[in-house]
């Protein structure tokens, strides 16, 4: 059976390990196991000594301890750790969905997100982010208009990949409420979570029973070859499900993997902390960047997260689409901008990826290219 393309995933398989300057990723500069072993106080002797059986299938009892921990009202058996986070999205939607049922998904949005649940059911409805002056916004009369009586799911990501929005309490809890009044599970994306550079929401899943929350290390906190995710679910019956649906995928974590996420989660806010340093140091610059070429950019500035999407002045680059010049820009410059298109947005958009060490460099890099061939 067929799914649509991972526009996303294609875009970066193609020139992600090969071209040399890295502008759109979404995750942070990760660290060495060795480092992050030391960070935790933990040696290379014990994770050596760790055995590769099977694990539990809900995932290890410590380790969703300190997960739950993450949260305030979450007890460990609320927590399903998965074997990646995107793992968590299909689970979800797998388990929840029927062909007959509407899904609201918020757009732009990673292509999973929507994509999946187009697959499983008759309608995902795009719920559209405003490019306002300055800053992204959310309608929520648009929303109010989207809910019917199929809407099964309302599917969210905050801290939002690609905008870096974050609502305020009282947009979220305006959120929670419709989700609530209508009887709508509501998928809240926060794998960005911990990455505000101003006030912190709280999480949906301390605030909605019928939240499913997913969560993991890959953004955050720089871990994203760990493959370390998970899924927070209070309802007991749609746990049960999604456990057995995961029998099906992934069984259980993957030991190692349980192990240094354990590691990484006891010294959550140095790594959190030390992708923020560098977020809000690229994010100066980028925005010192886009000042500097104003009349080719048009800039919102990111409330929170590792991303913040652009939107380029397409007649001054002398190409039709953003995806036409991105490609042009991997293949002639090795310079990688994700194309807003990728994530089901108007193709006059590009994502830039603040996370990374190498950011200064390749914007360097991209501001020759523009100084000399556009
Ligand atoms: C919003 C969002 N959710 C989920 C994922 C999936 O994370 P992972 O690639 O670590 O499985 C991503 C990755 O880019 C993402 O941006």
């Amino acid at each position: 059976m067929q799914i649509e393309p991972f526009l996303t995933e294609q875009f970066f398989t193609k020139y992600e390990f090969s071209a040399p300057h890295l502008l759109a990723s979404s995750d942070c500069e990760t660290i060495s196991i060795s480092e992050l072993l030391q960070l935790a106080g933990s040696s290379l002797e014990e994770f050596g000594s760790l055995t590769l059986g099977y694990t539990e299938s809900q995932g290890n009892p410590r380790l969703r301890s300190q997960i739950s921990q993450m949260y305030s009202s979450i007890a460990e058996e609320e927590i399903v750790v998965l074997t990646s986070p995107v793992e968590g999205i299909f689970l979800a939607m797998q388990t929840v969905l029927e062909p007959d049922h509407e899904v609201i998904a918020l757009r732009p949005a990673y292509d999973a997100l929507s994509n999946v649940a187009r697959h499983l059911c008759r309608q995902v409805v795009p719920w559209h982010m405003i490019p306002s002056d300055g800053h992204w916004a959310l309608d929520f009369a648009q929303l109010e208009s989207l809910i019917n009586d199929q809407t099964q799911m309302i599917v969210v990501n905050f801290p939002h990949n690609p905008t870096g929005y974050v609502p305020s309490r009282e947009e979220f809890k305006r959120l929670i409420q419709l989700a609530e009044e209508n009887d709508i599970w509501l998928f809240c994306d926060e794998i960005y979570r911990g990455l505000e550079f101003e006030e912190r929401i709280p999480s949906a899943a301390d605030l909605y029973e019928k939240a499913i929350v997913l969560s993991g290390l890959s953004k955050t906190h720089g871990l994203p070859g760990l493959r370390a995710g998970w899924l927070v679910i209070r309802d007991p019956a749609l746990r049960e499900s999604l456990i057995n649906w995961k029998h099906y995928t992934t069984i259980c974590p993957a030991a190692p993997t349980e192990y240094l996420a354990s590691q990484a989660i006891s010294v959550q806010e140095q790594l959190a902390d030390r992708s923020k340093q560098i977020i809000r140091r690229n994010l100066t610059l980028c925005h010192d960047f886009i000042e500097s070429f104003s009349d080719r950019f048009i800039w919102r500035q990111p409330i929170a997260g590792s991303v913040a999407f652009v939107e380029l002045k397409l007649e001054l680059f002398g190409f039709e689409t953003a995806t036409d010049f991105c490609h042009h820009l991997a293949r002639e410059h090795g310079i990688v901008l994700l194309p807003g298109a990728c994530l089901g947005y108007d193709d006059h958009f590009v994502r830039f990826g603040l996370g990374r060490l190498g950011f200064g460099d390749a914007l360097q890099a991209f501001s020759q290219v523009l100084k000399t061939t556009t």
